[in-house]
């Protein structure tokens, strides 16, 4: 029996029920993924509590799962029955035990890569990629400052910047969660429960502030990561764990700021965009230069006790649920 995760109304973890249902055929230039791991991303609670819209009730959950395709429709060449791979997907759905997608999100990954790695690097790995390179493009000289840094998105950060030789400070919520930012890479850590981080950014920085913020905290630290920034500094806006940033007036950017809300769905659009980033993240993967830190691990049937773990604070790094 197939099973995947709906929810009949936005609202808190317990709103999320695992019901059965009837898997389709795969149309033309579709694919059946059969699931073994899917990425649990925060992104994910917001579908769930209402701060992105479902396109329709009940709606569904998950964006990245990686598996065997096991049915191909009409037209599909570049994937076989069999060919194991991972996907990334714009619209929710991947909290089931399979799912029909479009052959052209498919990734093929390599027998040494394990389902559970690949579903846990997907859309974080890429996202550090695409916000680091090509939104920031980060050189050695610049410092930056990045919120969560002990996430599943924060730990990879902290890994690519020290691999960049960027100065990386990172903010967490806790000192367990400092100790393992510094274990990864993060230059500094500041603990934003207890610590003034616009003050300790000016002490890091000689009092000159930071190049580039990367900021998915949203509402909570957004006018803080603007007054960290350098002269000319650029404020990366892409997410909002504590809630969306509301309307502000333009003048906060002093006359020489720079601000943006950047999704990966716009970087990785093309087939080409896709198969460059997921090439560059798997490498770097392979050669153990970017490692995967998969701290929670759990049975599709118990996604309700992880997105309340993920609402809670209580994850560090990537997250994922098993099939
Ligand atoms: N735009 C994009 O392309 C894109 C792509 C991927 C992810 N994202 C965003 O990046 C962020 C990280 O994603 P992730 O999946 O790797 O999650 P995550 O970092 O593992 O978990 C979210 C973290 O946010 C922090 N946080 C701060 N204020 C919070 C609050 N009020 N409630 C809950 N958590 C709070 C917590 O860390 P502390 O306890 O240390 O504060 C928490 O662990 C999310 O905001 C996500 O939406 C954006």
């Amino acid at each position: 029996m197939e099973l995947r995760a709906e929810i009949d109304q936005t609202g808190s973890p317990e709103v999320i029920q695992l019901k059965p249902f009837t898997l389709k055929s795969p149309g033309p230039g579709e694919v059946v993924v059969r699931h073994k791991a899917i990425g649990v991303n925060y992104t994910d609670i917001y579908y769930r509590n209402g701060t992105y819209p479902q396109a329709s009730l009940p709606g569904k959950l998950g964006h990245e799962a990686a598996g065997f395709v096991e049915a191909i429709g009409q037209g599909v060449s570049h994937v076989k029955e069999g060919d194991r791979v991972v996907y990334v997907v714009a619209s929710p759905g991947c909290y089931s035990t399979a799912r029909v997608v479009s052959a052209d999100v498919l990734l093929k990954i390599p027998s040494e890569l394990d389902f559970e790695m690949a579903a846990g690097m997907l859309l974080k790995g890429m996202t550090v990629s695409y916000l680091f390179k090509r939104v920031a493009n980060l050189q050695p000289f610049h410092k930056v400052l990045f919120h969560a840094a002990a996430g599943g998105t924060g730990l990879i950060a902290m890994q690519w910047a020290r691999m960049m030789d960027v100065e990386i400070t990172g903010t967490v919520s806790s000192e367990e969660k400092k100790e393992l930012a510094k274990n990864y890479g993060a230059a500094n850590v500041i603990n934003y429960a207890r610590e003034n981080f616009v003050e300790q950014v000016r002490d890091i920085t000689q009092g000159r502030g930071v190049d580039v913020v990367f900021d998915s905290v949203g509402a909570s630290t957004f006018y803080q990561s603007i007054q960290s920034l350098k002269k000319y500094g650029l404020m990366v806006s892409y997410g909002n764990a504590s809630g969306k940033v509301s309307a502000f007036d333009l003048g906060l950017l002093s006359g020489h700021l720079f601000i943006t809300r950047p999704t990966l769905w716009s970087y990785v659009g093309t087939r080409k965009e896709l198969e460059v980033t997921f090439g560059e993240l798997l490498q770097l993967v392979m050669l153990n230069k970017i490692r995967i830190p998969i701290y929670q691990k759990k049975p599709l049937q118990d996604v309700v006790t992880l997105h309340k773990l993920m609402e809670e604070r209580r994850t560090t790094g990537c997250s994922i649920l098993t099939v």
